[in-house]
């Protein structure tokens, strides 16, 4: 199984150990708006970790029929990537503590 997780994503992870209160709103992702506004530069983002993405999948020799889990999915632009090379025999678990970060990610899944 090939394990994904983003450096900010452990940044959030520390800055919330530091301050628990912060779980309750899953810190800065954890609003609507944080999505949206996520969402709304995906364009942008995806043109310019795009191909760092792709390098990152080559590294962890993402590939047909792999399992791939990926830790602060965010709007599934890593998962997303790593399921088109699974494909269809393989599995991708994307995870993230925010349900509005899951929820574009679904939505960019089903598009
Ligand atoms: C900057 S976004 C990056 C998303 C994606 N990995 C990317 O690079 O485009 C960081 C994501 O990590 C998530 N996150 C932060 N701390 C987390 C934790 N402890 N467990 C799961 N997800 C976490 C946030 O909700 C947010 O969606």
């Amino acid at each position: 199984m090939s394990i994904l997780i983003s450096c900010r994503a452990l940044f959030e992870w520390a800055t919330i150990v530091k301050n628990p209160h912060q779980l309750a709103s899953s810190g800065i992702w954890g609003s609507a708006r944080a999505a949206a506004d996520w969402q709304r530069v995906t364009a942008d983002r995806v043109r310019f970790f795009g191909p760092v993405t792709e390098r990152m999948l080559d590294l962890a020799d993402i590939r047909s029929g792999g399992r791939v889990l990926d830790v602060g999915a965010g709007a599934g632009d890593q998962a997303l990537g790593a399921a088109r090379r699974v494909g269809p025999t393989g599995v991708v678990l994307a995870t993230d503590i925010s349900a509005s970060m899951l929820e574009t990610a679904a939505a960019a899944a089903r598009r």
